[in-house]
């Protein structure tokens, strides 16, 4: 783990971690500058107390769960560094690194069904449920009383849409093209989603643009669920940024839901340990943060983004220990197979692989990239009253919508990894039928 580019003295800053001083760049997630020092561990598992480090760097594994400044469980994969920052682990006793309470991992390997322990038995299940109490949880209550939350800001809008990445920024052009007002919704600092962050795809346009701006894009927002009441429908959102969180409601009589996916994890023995990392997280760290995660990691995986991921670490000046081709498909001439155990205590040290002709090995390596086409982010398109089908191919649930990205929610539409994952062109293809179809229903 190491900084690719050093921080430049303006930029430079100090958080506090459990007391321990850990240099960071000012404004980068928090997480990113506790890997960036070395610090694997960040939280610990709420049952078993196991370790858990970042593993998605999106908000959505809660791996990087920290007390920040006194407030509990916030992402510290989303919370930007400043001076002073006073950073905690918490759910653990007496620390994340040395946590008495994961004796439980190892009392019951088998699992423990603290539903049913000691039942019927009056004074034990008495003593057991004070005890299951105290544990149970996460973090403690927050020191301070929290902001005085604003009131929301409402926006109307004939289409909105909610994600900026491939689909969504294809979709804005269009529009905007066509002079269709809009209002787009991007969690990120920016527009661009796997074309800025991921790892870099043959047909990625050289700049990102949205046309002639007919719409309104904000960022930092991120869309909660597509919701009615008495006036329509709209989009509930919450904008971070610079100031305190606020609801914004995006009214519209059609949406296009471009959403995205999530970072697969692929079944194996011990996938949960530190060093364990979703791809698109390690192409964040390489691309956006400037932080090598790793310096011989095992990239297993599929698809186009298993190629990329490992010319993207190579390219940075990482030696891949192995690269695995988990797919049904492989490559002519890849290493195939399928993960069957990480190794180590508290982080990666080792993977064990079966190979071609049920051939084992056990690699070392300081971390394990996956690789994988995400799982599309069907929920807020199914909280729409749009349908779901299975997609054998790729082997996920997708959203069901026809050419166009028109789902059986009325005004509805989705475009991008939601409808499937394969490649961002055609991620950028979908959300630009989607727009034209959108364009001639606001046209008629
Ligand atoms: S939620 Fe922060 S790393 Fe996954």
């Amino acid at each position: 783990m190491r900084r690719l580019v050093p921080v430049p003295t303006e930029a430079s800053v100090s958080v506090d971690f459990e007391g321990e001083s850990v240099p960071a760049r000012q404004g980068e997630p928090v997480a990113v500058s506790l890997l960036a020092a070395g610090h694997a561990v960040l939280s610990r598992s709420i049952k078993y107390h196991r370790p858990r480090g970042p593993f998605c760097l999106a908000a959505a594994c809660s791996h990087c769960l920290m007390r920040v400044d006194g407030t509990p469980n916030l992402y510290a994969c989303q919370v930007p560094a400043r001076a002073g920052l006073q950073l905690q682990r918490q759910n653990s006793y007496p620390s994340a690194k040395v946590d008495v309470f994961h004796a439980i991992d190892w009392l019951f390997p088998g699992g423990l069904d603290h539903h049913a322990m000691f039942a019927g038995v009056p004074v034990a299940e008495r003593v057991m449920v004070k005890v299951a109490r105290h544990l149970a949880g996460l973090g403690l209550l927050p020191d301070g009383v929290p902001p005085q939350r604003q009131p929301p800001e409402v926006l109307q809008t004939p289409v909105a849409i909610a994600g900026g990445g491939a689909a969504g920024l294809a979709a804005a052009e269009v529009l905007s093209a066509a002079g269709v007002p809009f209002v787009l919704l991007e969690r990120e600092e920016a527009l661009g989603g796997r074309w800025r962050l991921g790892p870099p795809e043959a047909g990625a346009p050289a700049t990102l643009t949205v046309g002639a701006q007919a719409g309104t894009v904000r960022l930092h927002t991120t869309v909660l669920g597509l919701y009615s009441d008495g006036r329509g429908r709209f989009l509930a959102a919450v904008a971070t940024g610079r100031d305190a969180p606020r609801l914004l409601l995006v009214r519209a009589p059609r949406f296009l839901l471009a959403l995205g996916g999530h970072a697969q994890l692929l079944p194996f023995i011990d996938n949960d340990l530190p060093g364990v990392f979703a791809g698109r997280a390690v192409s964040d760290l390489v691309r956006r943060r400037g932080v090598l995660p790793a310096e011989a990691p095992a990239v297993v995986g599929h698809g186009p983004e298993l190629r990329g991921l490992v010319q993207l670490l190579t390219d940075a000046g990482a030696r891949p220990a192995l690269v695995l081709d988990t797919g049904p498909s492989p490559e002519a001439g890849a290493l195939s197979g399928r993960v069957l155990e990480a190794h180590g205590r508290g982080r990666v040290q080792a993977l064990s692989v079966e190979v071609s002709r049920r051939t084992k090995k056990k690699v070392s390596c300081d971390a394990v990239v996956l690789a994988l086409p995400p799982t599309p982010a069907y929920e807020v398109a199914c909280h729409a009253g749009a349908h779901t089908v299975f997609r054998p191919e790729l082997g996920v649930f997708a959203v069901q919508a026809d050419a166009d990205g028109r789902t059986a929610a009325e005004g509805v539409y989705v475009a991008g990894d939601a409808l499937g994952g394969t490649t961002a062109a055609l991620a950028a293809d979908s959300g630009r039928r989607a727009a034209r179809a959108l364009v001639r229903e606001v046209a008629a």
